[in-house]
């Protein structure tokens, strides 16, 4: 199976559990209406898809219980680029190659759909298809990786280092958690769902971190070198706001050499965890990684 077939096989299924359970869980026309806008617009499901291939990975069979906590994922990352994109944060007017959230549904509604797909997202896992254990640990690791110790740390970083000169080592360090955390929280939820051994999760979590952390330096690069209408967003946005970036940190050259060198990284864990278990051919995983690695501009 091809990555597209993969993704075109299991896309529908994670915006189908998005929005039946939004749709159920929601009285409020227009704030539905919001966050539903901002599901819609498309979005690559990068970590949804990443949780459902390392599940794959593992050779075990995708249940209910997997797409419930794959499309929370993705109701998190959602709504943090609907705040990502208020005026307060990056001010950003195009998302998904449509006007950003609050542009059509005003401020107001746009803070209100992001709370409400954070909140919801705890919510359908804690009304998911697993067992008690599973699902306790897993709204655990999920609160971890999108709170104040993960994605919004992150966020908090990512604010606070406008205008300022950081050493390579907080840049990684804001990165892997702004972008890192909840890619991280992808795999670790595909290892726990798929019964990973303990040593197969090991090198499944060094993956998952260098694929955090490059999955943000290409989103760096694409900002300068990336081409709006294929992105879906306003390109030189980062240098409009003086971000520190991998690209402003090292230059093009030196943030293209880093995200090689991070993929190498990832690459080189994910043969260790195939060995492991035993895998000749070619995986799901493999292909997500290969994908990330064009950096189609
Ligand atoms: C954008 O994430 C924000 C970052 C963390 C870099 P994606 O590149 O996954 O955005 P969508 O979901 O495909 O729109
Ligand atoms: C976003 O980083 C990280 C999030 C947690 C949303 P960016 O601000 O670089 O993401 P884009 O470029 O707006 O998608
Ligand atoms: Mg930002
Ligand atoms: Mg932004
Ligand atoms: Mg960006």
């Amino acid at each position: 199976m091809t990555f597209r077939e993969f993704s075109k096989q299991q896309v529908p299924r994670i915006d189908d559990t998005m929005i039946h359970f939004l749709t159920e869980t929601t009285t409020e026309k227009n704030l539905l209406e919001s966050m539903v806008y901002s599901i819609q617009a498309g979005g690559k499901r990068f970590r949804p898809l990443l949780l459902l291939a390392t599940i794959d990975f593992l050779g075990e069979p995708l249940k209910n219980g997997a797409y419930q906590v794959a499309s929370a994922l993705e109701m998190v990352h959602c709504y943090s680029l609907i705040h990502d994109d208020l005026p307060a944060m990056d001010d950003d007017s195009l998302r998904r190659g449509k006007p950003t959230n609050h542009k059509v549904f005003g401020e107001a509604t746009a803070i209100l759909a992001g709370d409400g797909l954070l909140t919801e997202a705890f919510h359908l896992v804690a009304k998911s298809d697993l067992t008690a254990d599973i699902k306790n640990q897993l709204l655990g690791d999920l609160a971890k990786a999108s709170g104040t110790h993960g994605m919004i740390a992150g966020q908090m970083l990512d604010i606070s280092n406008e205008n300022k000169k950081i050493s390579l080592s907080e840049l990684k360090q804001m990165h892997g958690r702004k972008t890192g955390a909840l890619i991280e929280f992808a795999v670790s939820a595909g290892s726990q769902l798929g019964s990973a051994p303990v040593a197969v999760k090991e090198h499944l979590k060094v993956f998952a971190e260098a694929v955090g952390i490059a999955f943000q330096i290409r989103d760096d690069l694409l900002d300068v070198i990336g081409d709006e209408t294929v992105i879906g967003k306003k390109i030189g946005a980062d240098a409009k706001l003086n971000k520190s970036t991998y690209v402003s940190l090292l230059g093009l050259e030196g943030a293209e050499h880093s995200f090689q060198q991070t993929c190498t990284l990832a690459q080189g864990s994910l043969q260790e965890a195939k060995k492991l278990m035993g895998i000749t051919q070619q995986t799901i995983l493999e292909m997500i990684l290969e994908e990330l690695m064009v950096i189609d501009k």
